[in-house]
């Protein structure tokens, strides 16, 4: 890096997608059913998502299932890979959908369509000079997995998922180089549904129970899954992936200090500390005491979870939190899985999630004083209402105002010592929501003619911001 350069040579400028919220395709390619499947779109989804009770079953009269069509990526890859092209990716992060490799995920071989699939979009991205970063399991468990086997809290899960890895790792290994293993992994704390594959408990200490034995099974596959990469894999860069939202304390009362503190250290890094540091942290042990959690491990497990640490952390950054130990009298924030009280500092987006720049870099900080290992910000951005003008062009000067503010961030972040290896924004295209399940909530530098209602025509269209990303990554992040 010269004097001058802000962002290091290699660094991988880039966008993010989730296969079960672009591939659509759900039925095709000896595909099975994954969990993303059966939410439906719209508000239903946050509360399935966030309260106990749904059953996985699907009530087609009832709901639309956005997920299914997507934004058809399945059959549009191309088209889309040369518009990320276009705009100079260096790196683009998708993910497999696990059950169109293992369509029940408890199967002993792989559906060799699935494998050809990937094999396809990777060619198709080393084709344009574009590195593939590849989220292991994002969101679509198989269904199976779930209904029969009641997802992570079950330890067999562990072995299938050994399977799947090493089931890709080998088809993909002269193609595909950075991995993750669990997109978000702490967000099972709030929503264990989307990545450990069962609905939040009624009674609050079994969810309890229940989510640190699905972590406790996540961390040796993650684990297992280092160690196989590694092999197969010899110059391959496996991460771990952590939702990353700074807590504040309301005011300086040391009571909200200490109550920040504790929810920084649950939240953001227990899993990040089992995962990097390879053992759990100290602070866990008093509140498995005190909640009566007992995680059942088996012999090995612990020393398996010590030598496979993890090559980097990935994170997504959205917002910051604030917090307080007595909310009477408080007004709530509403970003939706995240909780707090307003921070009367700063403004929120249209969903309601508090825009924090600043969290970025504090974020990136704290991050890397605690673990020292390189970070890679693999979300960020801004879910919009988008407007398509009367001359077919798309005005998004929110969204650019967004993300300048949050490279500025890293830049700084860099500029503190910290060291970043990319930068991927979340939604590159216009995609489905996680959370809600829409097509309106839009974070692409390319938008997607398709709507809530189930209409449009698929047809892709440049931002705004398509060109002025295109000249940051031209540029190394000089010019924004
Ligand atoms: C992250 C997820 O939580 O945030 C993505 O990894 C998700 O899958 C993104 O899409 C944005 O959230 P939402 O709910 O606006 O789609």
């Amino acid at each position: 890096m010269t004097s001058q350069q802000q962002f290091p040579d290699g660094f991988l400028w880039g966008g993010a997608t989730a296969a079960n919220q672009i591939e659509g395709a759900s039925n095709e390619g000896g595909k099975g059913p994954n969990i993303a499947d059966v939410l439906p779109g719209g508000k239903i989804r946050l509360k399935i998502l966030t309260e106990p009770g749904f059953d996985f079953k699907m009530d087609t009269e009832k709901y639309r299932y956005p997920n299914h069509e997507a934004i058809d990526f399945y059959h549009r890859y191309k088209e889309d890979i040369a518009l990320f092209a276009e705009m100079g990716f260096k790196a683009f992060r998708l993910s497999i959908a696990w059950s169109r490799i293992f369509p029940n995920g408890d199967e002993t071989e792989p559906n060799q369509e699935g494998i050809d699939f990937y094999h396809r979009v990777f060619d198709e991205l080393i084709k344009h000079n574009i590195e593939p970063v590849v989220t292991i399991s994002h969101y679509e468990m198989p269904l199976h997995l779930v209904t029969e086997y009641g997802g992570w809290r079950n330890r067999k899960v562990i072995k299938f998922f050994e399977r799947y890895v090493t089931a890709i790792f080998t088809a993909y290994k002269d193609k595909v180089k950075y991995w993750m293993t669990f997109n978000e992994i702490n967000s099972a704390l709030v929503m264990p549904i989307m990545s450990l594959g069962f609905s939040r408990l009624e009674d609050e200490k079994a969810n309890e129970q229940a989510v640190f034995q699905g972590f406790h099974h996540q961390f040796v596959a993650s684990s297992i899954a280092t160690k196989i990469g590694h092999e197969l894999i010899p110059d391959s860069k496996i991460g771990c992936m952590i939702i990353y939202t700074p807590v504040y304390p309301y005011d300086c009362h040391p009571n909200n200090v200490l109550d920040a503190l504790e929810k920084e250290q649950l939240f953001n890094y227990f899993c990040a500390d089992v995962h990097v540091r390879g053992e759990y942290p100290s602070f866990i042990h008093r509140y498995f005491k005190k909640h009566d959690i007992n995680v059942e491990m088996e012999p090995g497990d612990l020393e398996l979870i010590k030598k496979y640490p993890v090559d980097y952390l990935a994170l997504s950054y959205y917002m910051s939190r604030t917090e307080t130990a007595d909310y009477s009298g408080m007004e709530k924030s509403s970003g939706n899985i995240i909780t707090g009280v307003k921070n009367p500092h700063l403004k929120a987006s249209d969903w309601g999630w508090e825009i924090d720049p600043v969290g970025l870099r504090i974020s990136l900080k704290n991050l890397y004083d605690r673990y020292r290992i390189p970070l890679f910000v693999v979300e960020n951005g801004l879910g919009a209402f988008d407007k398509v003008e009367k001359d077919g062009t798309i005005q998004d000067d929110y969204r650019i105002d967004y993300l300048r503010e949050h490279i500025i961030a890293i830049r700084e972040a860099i500029a503190d010592g910290v060291e970043v290896m990319g930068y991927t924004s979340w939604g590159c295209i216009d995609l489905v929501s996680a959370s809600t399940g829409e097509y309106s909530k839009r974070y692409g530098y390319i938008y997607v003619d398709k709507h809530d209602d189930g209409s449009g025509t698929m047809e892709r269209k440049k931002k705004a911001s398509f060109y002025w990303y295109k000249k940051v990554i031209e540029t190394n992040g000089q010019e924004l």
